[in-house]
């Protein structure tokens, strides 16, 4: 559920992103209670992947400020996500298709590693001890999701629902007090889905959690609070019962191949599937 102001993990205010001339978000506000589950919807093109891209710091916003546990995140710190306790996961998988799954896990783990993952991983580091405390903190995470059997595997060689869960495990290392899932519905059978569902419940005990996702079956389940964008602008915000009631969200996707809010169904997003580098 929403909280007061001061009670927000993550706040976000008028945040705008111009590309030369095109205003992707214009002005648009998003508060994450802790522990809550956030549902960000909208037609394609609407602006969710760019306003996630500001949440997780990879994008800086063009105008807006960004507020963690209240205090402004310093414009500059563009990857202020890491140490903030900021997770995400990627549209698509986005592993590293020549390390192991276990690798790939002890990557998500370098928040707590004092010499990086990376320079584990290549052998320049030589903190020993360290990443045995990684591998170990990785091992339990992918024993978390049901995936430690296959810790010493190539991630192509598991099911796709399988690598999802090394994905999320790889999110989840860190101990993250917010996990931002792009799209993680996409390519789940039903069953996976409703796995997907209890999944993110069960996050919510310990983090907050936000969700761009398509799958509006899953969004209306699973979701404390939505914000529905159009055309980079907040058009509508409440619980799920409110958003399935607004006629403006009804307008929005009218007419749009991404259908009705009210009804269940993945759809194709052109950008699905592409992901960006990890
Ligand atoms: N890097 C970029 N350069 C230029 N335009 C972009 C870029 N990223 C997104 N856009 C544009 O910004 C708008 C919002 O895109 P996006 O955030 O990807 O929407 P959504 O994720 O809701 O489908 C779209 O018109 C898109 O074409
Ligand atoms: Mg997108």
């Amino acid at each position: 559920m929403t909280a007061t102001a001061a009670g927000d993990l993550l706040k976000a205010e008028d945040i705008t992103v111009r590309f030369g001339g095109l205003t992707a978000l214009d002005a648009v506000g998003l508060d994450v209670a802790p522990r809550s589950v956030v549902g960000l919807i909208g037609p394609n093109g609407a602006g969710k992947t760019t306003l996630f891209n500001v949440l997780s710091g990879v994008l800086r916003p063009t105008e807006g400020t960004l507020t963690w546990k209240g205090v402004p995140v310093p414009a500059r710190r563009a990857h202020h996500s890491a140490r903030a306790g900021i997770s995400r996961t990627f549209q698509g998988l986005n592993l590293f298709p020549q390390l192991t799954v276990l690798d790939n896990v002890v990557v998500g783990a370098d928040r707590t590693a004092r010499g990086g993952a990376f320079s584990l991983l290549t052998g320049l580091g030589h903190h020993h001890r360290d990443e045995r405390l990684l591998r170990e903190r990785a091992l339990a995470a992918l024993d978390s999701f049901g995936v430690a059997e296959h810790a010493h595997r190539l991630p192509s060689t598991l099911p796709y629902g399988l690598q999802k869960q090394v994905a999320l495990a790889r999110a989840c290392v860190s101990d993250p007090e917010l996990l931002l899932l792009d799209e993680p519905a996409s390519g789940l059978s039903g069953d996976q889905v409703d796995a997907l569902a209890e999944q993110i419940h069960t996050f919510s005990r310990d983090m907050a959690v936000v969700l761009v996702e398509h799958h509006m079956d899953l969004v209306m389940r699973v979701c404390d609070h939505i914000v529905v964008l159009d055309f980079g602008e907040v058009i509508a915000t409440g619980t799920p019962e409110e958003i399935r009631a607004d006629p403006a969200v009804t307008r929005a996707y009218l007419g749009n191949p991404a259908g009705d809010p009210s009804t269940e169904g993945p759809n194709a997003d052109p950008d699905s599937g592409n992901g960006d580098t990890p």
